[in-house]
C-alpha cells in the first residue's frame, strides 16, 4: 500500500512557509548591505526590476517542476528529462542536493552567530561578562558551540514532518518576525539621524542604475533571496495539493520575500546614519566598512550608545535574525530529508539525523579552514551554482519537460506568452548575466 505523502495543508501555510524560506540573512543583512553600496535607491530600483524579470519566473519555474511531480527535486528533474536524459535531469538533482549542504554548512555558522549575539544582552544584563565576551568573540570555540546548536534546532523542526514542523512553526515564526521588524522600525525612525537613511535608501541615485556590478549584485541577491537554485522552492512546490494555484503562490511568495528585504532596508539603513550620528565610524570613501562589520559591529556598537534600552533592542534585533535562519535552515535541510526518504527508504528520523551529521561536519570543515574557505564557499555557491542552476530549471521546463505537456503547449493568453517567456527570454537574460559574472 502506498503512504500518503506529507504536504501543507493551507495555502496561508505553504505561503508562510515559502516565505519563511525566502526570508532570512539575505533579506536583512545582505539586501541593505547591497543598497547602502550601491547607491542606495538605485539598487532598489534595479533589485525590483531583476525580481520581476528573472526571479519571478525562476520561482514559478521551480514550484512548478516541484509540483507537477510531487517529488524531491532528484526524482522531479530526472522524470521531467525522462527516457535517455533521465541522468541529465537525475544529476542536476544532486548538484541542487550538494548545493543545499553547502548553504547549510556556512548559513548555520552565521546563524549561528545571531543566536550567541541573542544571548549576548541578556548575560550583560545579567552581569556575566566573561560569558557575554565569548558570545561577542570570534573564537572557534564559539563556532563550534553555536553551529551544532543551530542544526539541532533546525533537525527538531525537521523531525516533525512537513505539516507539524515545517508548516506549523513558519505560521508561528513568521508573524513574530514582521512584528519585530516593524516595531524595531518603528523605534529608529524617531532616533537622530534616522531621517538622513531614509533619504539615502529611498531616493535613487541614478548614476549607478547602469553599473553592470549594481545588476550582478542584484542579480545574486534576488536569487539568493527567493532561495533560488538548489531545490528548496521545488521541495515546497512539491508538497503543495495537486490542485494549488501557484501564479497566484508565486506572486504571494515573491511579494513577501521582496517586502520583507523592503523593510529590513527601511530599518538597518536608517541605523547605520543614527549610528554614524552617534560617533560610530560606518563608512569609509563611500561604502560601509566591511559587510561583516554591519550586523556584528555597527549596529551593536550603535545599540551601546542607547544605554539600557539597547541591551532590548539588541535581544530583540538578534532573535529576529535568529527566526529568519531558522525558517530558511530548515528548507534547505528538507530537500536531503526528503530525497533520503523518497528514493532510499530511510525513515524520516534517520534521514534527519544522517542530513543533520553531514551538515554538521562539512560545517566543521569551513570552520577549521574559516580564513580562506568561508569566502570562498559563499562566492562559488552564489555566483555560480545559483544561476547555472536557475538556467538549468528554466530550459528543463521551458525545453525538455516530457512529463505531460509541456507548458506552452496546454497554455492559452497570458499564460501561453508567460510560457514563451520562460522558453526564450530567461535562459538568455541568464546567461547574459551569468557571462558578466564569470568573465566581465
Ligand atoms: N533565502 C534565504 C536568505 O535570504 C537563504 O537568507
Amino acid at each position: 500500500m502506498t503512504q500518503m505523502r506529507d504536504g501543507f495543508q493551507s495555502r496561508i501555510g505553504f505561503v508562510l512557509a515559502a516565505a519563511g524560506a525566502a526570508v532570512g540573512l539575505g533579506n536583512i543583512w545582505g539586501f541593505p548591505t547591497q543598497a547602502a553600496n550601491h547607491g542606495g535607491g538605485a539598487f532598489l530600483l534595479v533589485y525590483f526590476i531583476v525580481i520581476f524579470l528573472l526571479a519571478l519566473p525562476a520561482l514559478y519555474t521551480e514550484l512548478y517542476l516541484g509540483h507537477k511531480a510531487q517529488a524531491n527535486p532528484v526524482k522531479a528533474l530526472a522524470s521531467a528529462w525522462q527516457h535517455k536524459e533521465k541522468k541529465i535531469g537525475a544529476a542536476a538533482g544532486y548538484i541542487g542536493l550538494a548545493g543545499a549542504i553547502v548553504m547549510l554548512s556556512f548559513y548555520s555558522i552565521v546563524a549561528g552567530w545571531m543566536l550567541s549575539y541573542a544571548i549576548e544582552p541578556v548575560a550583560s544584563f545579567l552581569g556575566f561578562n566573561a560569558l557575554s565576551s565569548f558570545l561577542q568573540s570570534d573564537s572557534m570555540l564559539r563556532n563550534f558551540v553555536f553551529t551544532p546548536l543551530m542544526v539541532l534546532l533546525t533537525a527538531s523542526i525537521i523531525l516533525k514532518g512537513v505539516k507539524s514542523g515545517i508548516e506549523t512553526w513558519s505560521r508561528r515564526l513568521m508573524p513574530i518576525l514582521l512584528i519585530l521588524l516593524i516595531g524595531l522600525i518603528v523605534y529608529i525612525a524617531t532616533l537622530d539621524g534616522a531621517a538622513e537613511g531614509f533619504a539615502a535608501y529611498l531616493v535613487p541615485d541614478f548614476s549607478q542604475i547602469l553599473d553592470p556590478n549594481l545588476i550582478i549584485a542584484a542579480m545574486g541577491q534576488a536569487f539568493f533571496s527567493l532561495s533560488l537554485g538548489v531545490g528548496c522552492m521545488m521541495i515546497y512546490g512539491s508538497y503543495l495539493k495537486p490542485n494549488a494555484n501557484l501564479p497566484k503562490l508565486t506572486i504571494s511568495v515573491a511579494l513577501l520575500d521582496t517586502a520583507v528585504a523592503f523593510l529590513a532596508g527601511l530599518l538597518i539603513i536608517p541605523a547605520i546614519y543614527v549610528a554614524q550620528h552617534n560617533g560610530v565610524e560606518v563608512f569609509n570613501n563611500g561604502k560601509l566598512i566591511g559587510e561583516g562589520q554591519l550586523i556584528f559591529a555597527i549596529l551593536p556598537a550603535l545599540f551601546n550608545t542607547m544605554g539600557e534600552i539597547g541591551l532590548l533592542v539588541g535581544l530583540l534585533f538578534f532573535v529576529l535574525m535568529s527566526i529568519a535562519s531558522v525558517t530558511s535552515t530548515i528548507s534547505s535541510t528538507e530537500i536531503p530529508v526528503a530525497f533520503l526518504v523518497e528514493n532510499h527508504e530511510v525513515n524520516r528520523t534517520k534521514a534527519t539525523w544522517i542530513v543533520s551529521a553531514v551538515v554538521f561536519l562539512s560545517a566543521s570543515i569551513i570552520i577549521v579552514n574559516f580564513d580562506w574557505l568561508f569566502g570562498l564557499v559563499i562566492m562559488v555557491f552564489t555566483q555560480y551554482q545559483l544561476p547555472l542552476m536557475g538556467l538549468f530549471y528554466f530550459i528543463t521546463l521551458g525545453w525538455m519537460f516530457k512529463r505531460g505537456s509541456k507548458l506552452h503547449e496546454t497554455a492559452h493568453g497570458a499564460h501561453y506568452w508567460f510560457a514563451q517567456y520562460i522558453r526564450f527570454v530567461c535562459p538568455i537574460l541568464m546567461t547574459l548575466v551569468f557571462a558578466n559574472v564569470a568573465f566581465g
